[in-house]
């Protein structure tokens, strides 16, 4: 009955949600704000949505009281692949040429029309390498169940972090209803990504009629709507990865190719001597896992997961030799609802840096499944003798954060939501230099 009672209210707020969002009058009110790095430190991109169309402006300054500048980009209309073809306009406006570090607040909409969202306010990239960054990571997060999104906000109000990874699967489904889930999730996270650069990758919940969904919402630096970029981000390379042209080949085989093209020839240069002199650390990110030792028949929990071997009779290579050999530090993952944390591993064998201390110059990859932010899936389980490779495992809501230091040292820990903002897991990994791993 209890459960019951929950579930009734849940639904009925989510019902009250997606009529907020379709009122009649409100079809030219901006939605949906969200920033996103863009390809150089003084840019930052800003994405909205409006049903109708309308100009597309952004209004900023330096205080909330004088917002004295203006910029204009474009938007394009985006119809949904559902039987009811709903639209809407996804504007686009890069802010160029900010001052390093710097805290602007800005409001979006229509400069003709005279209609604004709130203010809002985000603080740019501080320039150079000699900084921390503080990212906050993780995956599989929902409409239904967001359960990690309050302690988020709380975090992010305190400015505990630079910027948010969100390793793919949004919404369940971002398409679902028509679109209208993925409209209610955007309106969710507003508030988050808002403030914070809200860096993505796809998901396998992204799919449907060919991932368009993810597509149109987001607007990621240097993506071309290919669906996989790369960014700096102080003394950070990262790179965001699209797993799942491996597994929905029906989309077409060359962007399976095209894809690992690119993350093999960014990785090469992010790794030449210049390059990561000035960026140590390379983190990857990318829906499906390499590894996890999860009790279900995902491809992870198998030993030769499409993401780490390919498919050699097809001529599609996996990214573990790739990985290993330009010195990835950390790749991150989701998928699993689920976070585990591997030892230092590499063609499934233990690479500690020594006993004592696996993560102090480890000799192999360090992977992070961290797909545990709460979507109506709920949780999932592991094994139960986990493999040797396996470090840490918890099913429990929450997720990652990454404090990067200095050049050398990276603090890792996860908050587990279930336990009121408990962290449960923590590790530091060091890295005296940054490199190709020993074969
Ligand atoms: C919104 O667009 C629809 C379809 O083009 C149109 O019928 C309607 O009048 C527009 N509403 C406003 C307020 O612009
Ligand atoms: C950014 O500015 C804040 C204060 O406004 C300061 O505490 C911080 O050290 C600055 N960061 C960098 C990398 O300069
Ligand atoms: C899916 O979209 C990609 C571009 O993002 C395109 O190259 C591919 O041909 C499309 N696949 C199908 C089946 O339409
Ligand atoms: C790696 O280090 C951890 C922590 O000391 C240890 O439990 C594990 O057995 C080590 N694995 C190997 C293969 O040495
Ligand atoms: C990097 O950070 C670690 C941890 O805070 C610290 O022990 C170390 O001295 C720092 N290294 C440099 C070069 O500042
Ligand atoms: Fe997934």
């Amino acid at each position: 009955m209890k459960l019951k009672a929950f579930i009734d209210v849940s639904v009925i707020s989510v019902i009250l949600c997606m009529i907020a969002v379709l009122r009649a009058d409100d079809v030219t009110h901006p939605r949906h704000v969200h920033i996103a790095y863009g390809d150089e430190p003084h840019k930052m991109i800003v994405t909205w949505s409006t049903i109708n169309y309308t100009d597309s402006n952004v209004n900023y300054g330096l205080s909330r009281d004088a917002l004295n500048m203006v910029q204009g980009g474009s938007s394009s209309k985006f119809v949904d692949g559902g039987t009811a073809k709903r639209s809407q306009f996804i504007h686009k406006v890069d802010l160029v040429d900010l001052k390093p570090n710097t805290t602007y607040y800005y409001r979006v909409g229509s400069l003709e029309a005279k209609i604004w969202s709130s203010v809002f306010y985000f603080r740019s990239m501080p320039d150079g390498q000699d900084w921390g960054p503080s990212i906050v990571a993780y995956g599989d997060l929902g409409s239904a169940n967001a359960q990690s999104l309050p302690r988020l906000l709380v975090d992010a109000a305190q400015g505990m972090y630079d910027a948010v990874v969100h390793v793919g699967d949004f919404a369940y489904d971002l398409s679902k209803n028509q679109g209208l889930v993925g409209d209610t999730f955007m309106q969710q996270i507003e508030p988050l990504a808002a403030t914070l650069p809200y860096m993505t990758c796809n998901g396998n919940h992204e799919n449907y009629y060919n991932f368009s969904n993810y597509k149109a919402r987001f607007n990621m630096p240097n993506d071309n709507k290919r669906m996989y970029y790369s960014f700096n981000v102080g003394p950070i390379h990262f790179v965001s990865m699209s797993t799942e042209f491996m597994y929905f080949p029906n989309y077409g085989m060359k962007q399976i190719f095209d894809h690992y093209e690119f993350v093999k020839n960014d990785l090469i240069e992010a790794n030449k001597p210049e390059n990561r002199a000035k960026r140590p650390w390379i983190v990857t990110f990318g829906h499906r896992p390499m590894y996890c030792s999860n009790s279900d028949n995902d491809d992870c929990a198998s030993y030769e997961s499409l993401v780490r071997v390919g498919v050699p009779l097809y001529g599609i290579k996996g990214f573990e030799d790739l990985f290993h050999e330009q010195g990835v530090d950390v790749a991150l993952w989701a998928h699993e609802h689920t976070y585990e944390r591997m030892w230092p591993v590499y063609k499934l064998e233990v690479r500690n840096g020594s006993y004592e201390k696996p993560y102090t110059n480890p000799g192999a990859v360090t992977h992070i499944v961290t797909g545990t932010a709460g979507c109506i899936e709920r949780h999932e389980y592991f094994t139960k003798n986990p493999p040797p490779w396996s470090a840490f495992h918890s099913s429990e809501y929450g997720y990652t954060r990454m404090k990067f230091a200095n050049k050398t040292h990276l603090f890792v820990e996860q908050v587990s939501d279930d336990r009121d903002g408990m962290v449960i897991d923590r590790f530091t990994l060091v890295k005296d230099s940054h490199g190709p791993y020993k074969k």
